[in-house]
C-alpha cells in the first residue's frame, strides 16, 4: 500500500487573519465587496453543492460531460505521472480522469479543507493502493509549493473557478502556476464560456432561491467569525450580467438604512436603502481570450473541449 501524506502550509490562524483583512478593505471600500472565498463554511459548502444540482446551473454538469468524454484523451496527451489539482474538494470531478491515468503515479489534491483531503486520500488509496497521494493543505490563491513529484505533471483548476478572479489576478495566477512547472508540463482549466444573458443570469439566481441563500450565508460567516451582527434578511441577492466585462456579479442590495457592526474590527459600516455590496465575480470566456491569457504566462494552448451545446470549456495547455 502506498503512502498517503498530508503536508499543511496553510498556518492554523491564517484563515481569520485573511478574514479580517479582507472584510476590513471590503466594507470601507467604495462599492463595498466581499470577496467569494468566504462562502464556503461548511453551511455554505453544502449550499453549493445543492446550486450544481440545479436545474438552471449547468456548469458542473456541462463540465462532467467533457471529462467524461475527453479524460482518455487528457491522459494520452499529458503523459502525466504526476496530477495536481487546486480546489480538489471531495475529488469527485477529477475521479474519472484519475482512472483513466493509467500511469499516474501520484495525486496532489490541494485544498484548504483538511477533512475533505483526508477522506478523499483516503478512499482513493483504498481503491488503487499503487496510487500516491501526497495532499496539500493550502490556499491556492497564495503561494503554493509542490512536492517533488516525478513528471511529466498535469495541473488541474477545474470547476470555472478562475472566473472569481478579477483579470489582474488571473494574470498573476497563472503567472506563478507556470512558475511551478517544468517546460512540457500541463494545465488543464475548466473556464465557463459567455452565451446568452437569461441562461447566464438564472444561473446564478435559480427559482428555488438556493443561490439567493448562498450569497447571504456569507453575512452568516463574517458574523459568526467576526462578531458582526448583518441580518441577512436585510439584503436581497442581485445576480446581473456586466457586457463590457463579460462576467456575472452577484451582490447584496440593502433593503432599508442601516448600520452593521463588526466589534471585531472596530467597524460600524453604515449601508444606504438600495445599496449594493459585491459579493462574487464570475467571469465568461471566450476561446481566443483564453488562448491570450495563458499564453502571457507562458502556457500554450493544446486542445480546446466544449460540451456539446459550448456551454463551458476544458482546455489543456503546455509550459513553454
Ligand atoms: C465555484 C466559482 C465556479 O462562479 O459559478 C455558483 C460559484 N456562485 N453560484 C461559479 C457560484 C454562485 C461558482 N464557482
Amino acid at each position: 500500500m502506498s503512502p498517503f501524506l498530508l503536508t499543511r502550509t496553510l498556518p492554523e490562524d491564517a484563515t481569520e487573519a485573511a478574514l479580517r483583512a479582507d472584510v476590513q478593505r471590503g466594507l470601507t471600500g467604495t462599492p463595498k465587496t466581499l470577496p467569494p472565498k468566504w462562502f464556503y463554511d461548511a453551511h455554505g459548502s453544502e449550499l453549493f453543492e445543492r446550486i450544481t444540482e440545479l436545474p438552471e446551473y449547468y456548469p458542473t454538469r456541462a463540465e462532467r460531460e467533457i471529462l467524461l468524454a475527453r479524460s482518455t484523451a487528457i491522459a494520452a496527451a499529458t503523459g502525466a505521472r504526476t496530477l495536481v489539482e487546486l480546489g480538489s474538494g471531495s475529488s469527485e470531478k477529477t475521479r474519472h480522469l484519475i482512472d483513466a491515468m493509467t500511469g499516474l503515479h501520484t495525486y496532489v489534491p490541494v485544498d484548504v479543507s483538511e477533512s475533505a483531503l483526508t477522506q478523499a486520500g483516503q478512499a482513493l488509496i483504498a481503491e488503487r493502493p499503487a496510487l500516491s497521494v501526497h495532499a496539500l493543505i493550502a490556499d491556492f490563491t497564495a503561494d503554493l509549493e509542490l512536492p517533488d513529484t516525478p513528471g511529466p505533471r498535469l495541473v488541474a483548476f477545474l470547476g470555472g473557478t478562475i472566473g472569481n478572479l478579477l483579470p489582474a489576478e488571473r494574470a498573476e495566477f497563472l503567472a506563478s502556476l507556470r512558475a511551478l512547472l517544468a517546460p512540457g508540463d500541463a494545465l488543464l482549466l475548466g473556464t465557463d464560456l459567455v452565451k446568452d444573458e437569461r441562461v447566464l443570469v438564472r444561473a446564478y439566481d435559480d427559482a428555488a432561491g438556493v443561490t439567493a441563500a448562498f450569497d447571504k450565508n456569507v453575512l452568516t460567516v463574517v458574523n459568526r467569525e467576526l462578531g458582526a451582527d448583518f441580518d441577512p434578511d436585510a439584503f436581497d441577492h442581485v445576480a446581473l450580467w456586466d457586457a463590457g466585462n463579460e462576467w456575472i456579479e452577484m451582490r447584496l442590495r440593502s433593503l432599508a438604512d442601516q448600520t452593521v457592526k463588526v466589534p471585531s474590527l472596530d467597524l460600524a459600516v453604515h449601508f444606504a436603502a438600495g445599496e449594493e455590496m459585491r459579493t462574487e465575480v464570475s467571469a465568461k470566456f471566450r476561446k481566443e481570450g483564453v488562448r491570450a491569457e495563458l499564453a502571457a504566462a507562458g502556457l500554450d494552448l493544446s486542445h480546446w473541449w466544449t460540451d456539446d451545446e459550448g456551454r463551458f470549456a476544458l482546455s489543456l495547455s503546455t509550459a513553454r
